[in-house]
């Protein structure tokens, strides 16, 4: 079985004093769990700040980062050059960023990236030795005239066209329903195990099963909380869940960790 992983994206919600002060609360919770209840952190746990706090909540991990990893919400796909504004997966590494968020569905709305636009990304990332996180999901409207199967197969294919994988490299992909982002309610974790178990079989066509199995993680996000987390965890194809709104309450994120702490 693989390990579990649960993603906090912060989005552009804290500030950097905000962003510092939870990322210490939440290390001094986990430390406290695994010493007083001697559990075992045995689930990989990224923090995805802004990333003007990056570096600051990298350092509040340490260098082993041994019970937190640090993760940025984009990247560009260049390594270095005229590209104002842009930040390259270099720059992120030596942030202490171990994993990067690629086409969340508010940039493709928001910012209009294209599918294109985050299979370079996924490139780079990749060749920087981060780890991607994939972000693929349908509209409502597409879900209505039943085209969600197609809009999912179709964002896997665009974001990975002939990226080879290395057995040192990894990805993830997350699958987001975009109708349920930070709407409080997700999809019954059943259909989300569906979901996911579309995205399997688009993968296992393009990748050799044992990298399949070692090196590429699907997980669920879309409003998650302690409530809904073990279900989608459950789920054979799920490994893992990406949290917005829920990973900026302390009490309720701990909650969520210790649910699937042994
Ligand atoms: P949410 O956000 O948990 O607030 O729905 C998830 C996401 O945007 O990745």
């Amino acid at each position: 079985m693989k390990k579990s992983i649960i993603i906090a994206n912060w989005k552009m919600q804290l500030s950097l004093k905000e962003a510092k002060v939870l990322a210490k609360e939440i290390l001094d919770r986990l430390k406290k769990i695994k010493k007083k209840e001697k559990k075992l952190i045995d689930f990989d746990l990224v923090l995805c700040p802004p990333f003007i706090s990056l570096l600051e909540v990298s350092k509040i991990f340490g260098p082993k980062k041994d019970i937190l990893l640090c993760g940025a919400q984009d990247c560009f796909w260049e390594e270095k050059g005229g590209f104002t504004g842009e930040i390259s997966p270099k720059s992120l590494k030596e942030l202490g960023c171990t994993h990067v968020i690629i086409g969340h569905s508010e940039r493709r709305k928001i910012l209009k990236e294209t599918d294109e636009m985050v299979h370079k990304k996924v490139k780079a990332a990749l060749k920087t030795g981060l780890i991607p996180i994939i972000c693929v999901g349908e509209t409502r409207d597409q879900r209505d005239k039943g085209l969600k199967e197609q809009a999912i197969i179709n964002q896997v294919s665009k974001a990975l066209d002939g990226v080879s994988l290395k057995a040192s490299q990894k990805i993830i992909i997350a699958y987001e329903p975009i109708w349920v982002i930070g709407s409080g309610w997700a999809i019954e974790p059943t259909e989300a195990g569906y979901m996911c178990k579309i995205i399997y079989q688009r993968i296992i066509d393009l990748y050799a099963l044992p990298l399949v199995r070692n090196n590429i993680r699907l997980i669920y996000g879309g409003s998650v909380d302690s409530t809904t987390i073990k279900p989608f965890i459950s789920q054979e194809r799920i490994d893992g869940v990406l949290v917005g709104g829920a990973s900026l309450k302390l009490k309720e994120f701990i909650k969520m960790c210790e649910l699937i702490l042994k």
